[in-house]
């Protein structure tokens, strides 16, 4: 196969929800179509046990186990498919928004009962500034759920973004009979199975009496409204505004039951795009390019403290990467060669070779890597990393044990780099404030501080509502600003301003008695 085919057959992308809507049983379905495993139920995925949501140490044992699932790569007709695996927990979303740097498009999860949640909200936010190519699969429909329709706006108003249904329900719950395939005109009949896939029935013409024959009378009849009204309120399916991120296309299905999951697969291997030009500092790096460029997009630390050896995966952005050879590491201005670099097939993890745009490898790291940094095969690129986002929960930082201050720091800078949390340096009073999405990530901070670098750290709340990255075009009133709120203002870990807003309503004053500040909820504006 040629080197060109290599990348174009190639297809990397994420499942994403709300917790609960279906994730894991949909990427375990697609396992099982690609034939990379062979029952149901053999994933475990980053899925992690309802029982062991308080209790973090369990979750990080689980989340080491994952390592080999964090991508699931198989082969798929003539496409290699690559499914980045994102953490189920909330409080990993850093996790997720990151592993969002590395997809070429994303499969959004919707539990047809509950319609669009929070988590879903706050992802999609990441794809609409990214412009990610995004597909929304509808799940649970052998449950009684919403109105399709009433569906279809929630999401268009929710998401903000156009979508067009390519399947279509008949009923649901415990009348559901299966879908309308609108993109390949014909008509699945559901039965309920876990393991199997669902009878498929040609049919040539909607209006004839064939259909009536499958599904009754007073469904076929219902089933040809709905399609003329489909047909009425949403325009054809547009393939370059789904890639330009404008426009959504919904199936609706059943994961547990395996059903409407093989027509997602096949309409998403053949309208997904495949690798996609990347935009570095310097230039756009094309995937066809011959000569090698990748960034890490994730460090996965080893839970095993004799180790502190850490995965750091490598999203490959142009060309072949090669075992052994030769590759620059940009930030730290050094050549590197890996002897190991591992690819993710399946279930399994194996020392590759080769690996081509689009593939994601992971590479043994002992502490040269962050997130963010470039590898190329010599030239000079930078590739745009994502945005901080404001964390949501904020404490100072603590040393427990002023004997170790120096392992404090250097385990500090450490995590960080890996991405566990951000750190924001007081202006006032030069203290550590460390922010994140969850609750967790502190009891995480403070256990492997304490097992990985033998250093003792406590927290102290602070009740903060947002951390905002501010400019202004005026410096007076910037100052004037600094001045005023001097107690709040903290530098992030690039040295920029960054102002702790104590509650939406103080921020709310804030933005109306300075107007010449722009207030930004990302680090990157
Ligand atoms: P997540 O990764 O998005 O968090 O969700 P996951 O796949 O684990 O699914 C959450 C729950 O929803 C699971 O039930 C799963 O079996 C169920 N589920 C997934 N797809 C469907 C579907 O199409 N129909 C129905 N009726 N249920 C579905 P659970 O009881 O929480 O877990 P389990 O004991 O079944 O694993």
């Amino acid at each position: 196969m040629s080197f060109q085919e290599e990348i174009r057959r190639r297809r990397t992308f994420a499942i994403i929800s709300h917790p609960d809507a279906g994730k894991t049983t949909l990427t375990e379905k697609l396992l099982l179509f690609g034939g990379a495993i062979h029952v149901a139920g053999a994933v475990k995925s980053n899925k992690i046990r309802k029982t062991a949501t308080s209790d973090w140490m369990e979750i990080e044992k689980q989340r080491g186990i994952s390592v080999a699932t964090s991508v699931m790569g198989f082969d798929y007709q003539d496409y290699k498919i690559n499914i980045l695996d994102t953490p189920g927990h909330q409080d990993f979303a850093e996790d997720t928004y990151r592993t969002l740097t590395a997809v070429d498009s994303v499969i959004i999860v919707i539990d047809n009962a509950k319609g669009v949640e929070e988590q879903t909200r706050k992802l999609m936010n990441v794809c609409r500034m990214r412009k990610t190519p995004v597909m929304i699969f509808i799940n649970k429909m052998d449950r009684e759920g919403k109105d399709p329709f009433d569906l279809l706006d929630e999401l268009e108003s929710e998401l903000d973004i156009h979508v067009r249904p390519l399947s279509w329900p008949i009923n649901q719950g415990f009348s559901f009979k299966g879908v309308y395939n609108i993109y390949e005109e014909n008509l699945q009949l559901y039965t309920p199975n876990k393991q199997s896939i669902s009878e498929s029935v040609e049919i040539s013409d909607i209006n004839s009496g064939e259909l009536d024959k499958f599904i009754g009378e007073p469904d076929a009849h219902q089933l040809r409204q709905d399609l003329e009204l489909i047909h009425g309120i949403y325009p054809a399916f547009d393939r370059e505004k789904y890639l330009s991120g404008e426009l959504a296309p919904v199936f609706f299905g059943s994961a547990l039951n395996n059903f409407g999951v093989k027509e997602l697969l096949d309409c998403f291997v053949e309208i997904a795009p495949s690798p996609r030009p990347v935009q570095a500092q310097e230039r756009v790096v094309n995937p066809y390019e011959e000569a090698f460029s990748g960034f890490i997009f994730k460090i996965h630390a080893n839970m095993d403290p004799n180790h502190r050896s850490c995965i750091a995966f490598v999203k490959i952005c142009s060309g072949k990467f090669e075992r052994n050879v030769n590759y620059k590491h940009i930030r730290q201005g050094k050549m590197m060669r890996f002897s190991s670099p591992t690819a993710f097939m399946a279930q399994k993890k194996e020392i590759v070779d080769e690996a081509y745009a689009g593939d994601i490898v992971g590479l043994h790291d002992n502490g040269n890597f962050k997130i963010g940094d470039t590898l190329t095969g010599g030239e000079d690129l930078h590739f745009k990393g994502l945005p901080s986002f404001s964390p949501e929960m904020f404490n100072y930082l603590e040393n427990a044990d002023p004997m170790k201050t120096k392992q404090l720091e250097k385990g500090i800078r450490q995590l960080m780099d890996e991405g566990v949390a951000q750190l924001f340096t007081s202006e006032f009073n030069r203290r550590k404030i460390v922010g994140t999405v969850g609750q967790l990530q502190f009891e995480v901070i403070q256990y492997r501080l304490l097992h990985e670098y033998n250093a003792q750290c406590c927290w102290e709340p602070i009740s903060l509502y947002k951390a905002c990255w501010i400019e202004s075009d005026d410096p007076v009133q910037f100052e004037a600003f600094k001045k005023r709120k001097a107690q709040f203002m903290v530098k992030d870990k690039q040295g920029r301003d960054v102002y702790l807003a104590e509650s939406p309503y103080i921020l709310q004053m804030a933005q109306r008695d300075f107007e010449h500040i722009k207030f930004h909820f990302s680090s990157e504006f």
